[in-house]
């Protein structure tokens, strides 16, 4: 429970007014403003919620000043180095890591919700020939509570369960029936006998007449990837799962609406817009003048994978992914790919210029994914999928947690309107 104490006094319309301020465990103190309508007829603005906290957590910790990302209290760096991504996942959704049995039992639930309903195939189909994965992926992800009936109520606490396995499961056979869609190949079934990582290689790049065996270092990639990528406290998609949640939605509904708003390029669709950048930057001798268009304000091009709300030191997951990008690109990248030396010459100018610099404005996480991801011949459409498939155990943590709070209650931000004051119909003769 957090702590509160009395502690603001404020002058408003000359009147003071009470706040109280919660203490959390780890963090800045937050002014408790719930009553604040209801009491005294006075509403907060704080458009993008810069300094808003939204509800209370107890998943994930980030300190931006200081770099800091916490998985339920356990640092990100001894995760990455020591966790698989099924014990994160239990850990996200459990708030303990499993012990051995735990995990052997974890790992044999999600293996064995891998296979989709043979009826929910056809509607991959209904897709045209080209329709982008992450199109794809929002539309099945909600129809997936077409089939569930008989364990879709959010009160009880075991469906919520089963869901949010189901969903952890699913999400790799989707995402590869996705691509196999978008490059007309027959969809391939999962293999109950490998990991997490390399079935969901299996199913993107086996056919049924060529089997595949899956790079190592291409699984520990992403095991590495999906790690970093599992949580974020309360960015955009997981408010967004939240807020979708608040309204008694089903969790499957919930989940579709957070990987809508993961594909926007300010947030997940960053990894796939920095291969664009590249694409476009095409060449080392164009790099300053894309650089200049990044600082002109009248210019709407960013330099994308860098920057972000919360991180204004280094972002700690784009810390650990430089290191195992360099690895993926010496083991198994075409090191004659121009698009790498450019993307390492990109990150070298941006990081010594006084633009980014004032603005601390570092290479994110999605700098270095959509670089893996490519090393790893995944296409570029699939790089938001593959977030997708990694944060959704983190969108079903804080689904869970907000449906067993019992302070949850719809979200219904208010707003100041600034349109036109009263006035009178006229009719339609009568307008100039
Ligand atoms: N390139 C050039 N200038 C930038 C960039 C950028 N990538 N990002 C921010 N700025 C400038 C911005 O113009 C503003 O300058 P000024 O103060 O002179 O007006 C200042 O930096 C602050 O920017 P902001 O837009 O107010 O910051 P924000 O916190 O609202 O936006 C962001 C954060 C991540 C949306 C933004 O940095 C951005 O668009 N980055 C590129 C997209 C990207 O890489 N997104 C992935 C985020 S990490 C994955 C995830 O978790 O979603």
């Amino acid at each position: 429970m957090t702590e509160k104490h009395y502690l603001i006094q404020e002058d408003t319309a000359q009147k003071k007014i009470d706040l109280e301020v919660m203490k959390p465990v780890q963090g800045p103190l937050a002014v408790d403003v719930t009553k604040l309508y209801r009491d005294q007829g006075i509403l907060t603005y704080d458009p993008g919620f810069m300094s808003t906290a939204s509800c209370e957590s107890s998943i994930t910790y980030i300190d931006g000043e200081a770099g800091v990302l916490e998985y339920r209290g356990y640092p990100i760096e001894q995760l990455a180095k020591q966790a698989d991504y099924l014990e994160v996942a239990y850990l996200l959704l459990y708030g303990e890591l499993p012990n051995r049995s735990q995990l052997l039992e974890f790992d044999h639930i999600i293996t064995h919700h891998t296979m989709l309903n043979e009826n929910l195939k056809d509607f991959f189909g209904g897709f045209h020939y080209d329709a982008h994965p992450m199109a794809i992926m929002v539309g099945v992800v909600g129809s997936l509570s077409a089939f569930y009936h008989d364990s879709l109520d959010i009160n009880n606490p075991r469906h919520r369960e089963i869901s949010a396995h189901r969903l952890i499961a699913k999400m790799p056979t989707i995402a590869a029936a996705s691509y196999k869609h978008n490059i007309s190949e027959p969809i391939v079934y999962p293999d109950n006998d490998l990991s997490y990582c390399a079935n969901l290689l299996q199913m993107m790049f086996a056919t049924p007449c060529e089997q595949y065996q899956p790079n190592p270092l291409a699984v520990e990639a992403i095991n590495l990837l999906f790690i970093l990528h599992a949580d974020h406290e309360q960015n955009a998609s997981t408010s967004t799962v939240r807020l979708a949640g608040s309204s008694q939605a089903n969790p499957f509904a919930c989940i579709a609406a957070g990987i809508a708003s993961l594909w926007g390029p300010a947030h997940g669709g960053a990894n796939e817009a920095v291969l664009n950048m590249l694409t476009e930057i095409g060449d080392l001798s164009n790099i300053d003048k894309y650089i200049a268009k990044a600082k002109d304000k009248k210019d709407p091009f960013r330099l994308m994978g860098f920057g972000h709300r919360v991180y204004k030191y280094y972002d700690p997951r784009a810390n650990i992914l430089r290191e195992m990008c360099t690895k993926v690109l010496n083991e198994l990248a075409d090191s004659n790919n121009p698009m790498f030396e450019l993307a390492l010459k990109l990150e070298e100018i941006a990081l010594k210029d006084e633009y980014f610099l004032q603005r601390k404005l570092y290479p994110n996480v999605d700098f270095y994914s959509g670089i893996i991801y490519r090393a790893l011949n995944i296409p570029n459409n699939m790089f938001t999928v593959m977030f997708a498939i990694a944060r959704t155990v983190g969108w079903v943590s804080h689904w869970l947690e907000m449906m067993s709070d019992p302070l949850q209650r719809i979200g219904r931000p208010r707003q100041i309107y600034m349109g036109s004051p009263r006035r009178d119909f006229v009719p339609l003769d009568e307008r100039s």
